[in-house]
């Protein structure tokens, strides 16, 4: 691997955003409506966007100076102006229109009616909901963070999440569901990621204390056909097994690669017994 390093401080403002949004990415959009002081709706897409505590609920989005002269988003200014948003999150079938809603359109254009979305009003703001998404928040502002004065500097908002909506058909058990939601997401450039279908994928969390790579038998870590996440999964197993009275099957491959590339697909069909049961073959050829 031949590494690229590159100085932060080297880099210009374009550069830098180039770097930022390629490097950190997929993003989660932050649908972001607002209203100015005389009532009028703005809404605008932010991928400067996370959750960052569940006790208080408390989420940030960073409507950023302008890169080209260093002036405040329209969002940043409605939302120090009345302290309070609304928050949705953007499906696929929402990616086009919220494009649109992306334009720097002058202050006091409505943004909902440019961009065809349906305002709802909301339970504690003033801000309208956004009636196509699968899950919004209204929030109350916490603090504004200012990161630098120049063009492109960030000004994070940070809101306490007052109540959650949601599309009763975005729910399972009660919570969101990742299948049904449909999110989007940010790359670099001018792309997107959809978390739908075969996209999505599970992992169990370790239960307590996962064996962790370095007990893996040392043989496994050299092996030329099991990847970095066959390990990781070997490595995520609760207990080491006795590899040495793992029982011998008919069938079972004779060679170090075959019994290598068996227990790659046991791994990777998460059959975790199997995998065991032919590492302990493995370790005795
Ligand atoms: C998917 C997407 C994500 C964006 N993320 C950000 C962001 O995190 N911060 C930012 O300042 N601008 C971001 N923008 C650009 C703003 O949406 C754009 O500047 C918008 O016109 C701001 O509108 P306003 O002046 O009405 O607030 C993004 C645009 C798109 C399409």
């Amino acid at each position: 691997m031949s590494l690229r390093t590159v100085l932060a401080a080297d880099l210009n403002p374009i550069q830098t955003n180039g770097w930022l949004t390629g490097s950190i990415a997929p993003r989660p959009i932050a649908f972001a409506s607002t209203v100015n002081a005389a009532g009028v709706r703005n809404l605008s897409p932010f991928s400067f966007f996370n959750a960052f505590g569940s006790n208080p609920p408390m989420l940030a989005f960073a409507p950023n100076r302008r890169g080209r002269d260093g002036t405040t988003k329209h969002t940043y200014q409605n939302v120090v102006a009345t302290h309070e948003f609304v928050i949705a999150t953007v499906s696929h079938a929402m990616v086009q229109q919220m494009n649109v809603a992306s334009a720097e359109y002058p202050d006091g254009v409505d943004e909902f009616t440019k961009s065809g979305f349906t305002p709802l009003p909301a339970s504690f703001v003033k801000a309208a909901l956004v009636a196509e998404a699968p899950v919004q928040m209204e929030c109350r502002l916490h603090q504004v963070v200012e990161l630098g004065t120049g063009p492109g500097s960030g000004l994070m908002l940070i809101g306490e999440i007052l109540c959650f909506h949601a599309n009763e058909e975005m729910l399972t058990h009660d919570l969101p569901d990742p299948r049904k939601l449909d999110h989007v997401a940010r790359n670099g450039g001018a792309f997107y990621t959809r978390a739908f279908g075969d996209s999505l994928f599970e992992i169990a969390k370790p239960a307590g204390m996962p064996l962790g790579y370095d007990r893996l038998p040392e043989v496994l870590k050299h092996s030329r056909i099991l990847s970095g996440n066959d390990l990781g999964r070997l490595a995520n197993t609760a207990e080491l097994p006795d590899l040495a009275t793992m029982p011998r099957k008919t069938g079972d491959p004779e060679g170090a690669q075959d019994l290598e590339e068996a227990i790659a697909l046991a791994v990777r069909s998460e059959n975790m017994a199997e995998a065991w049961r032919l590492i302990g073959q493995r370790l005795r050829c």
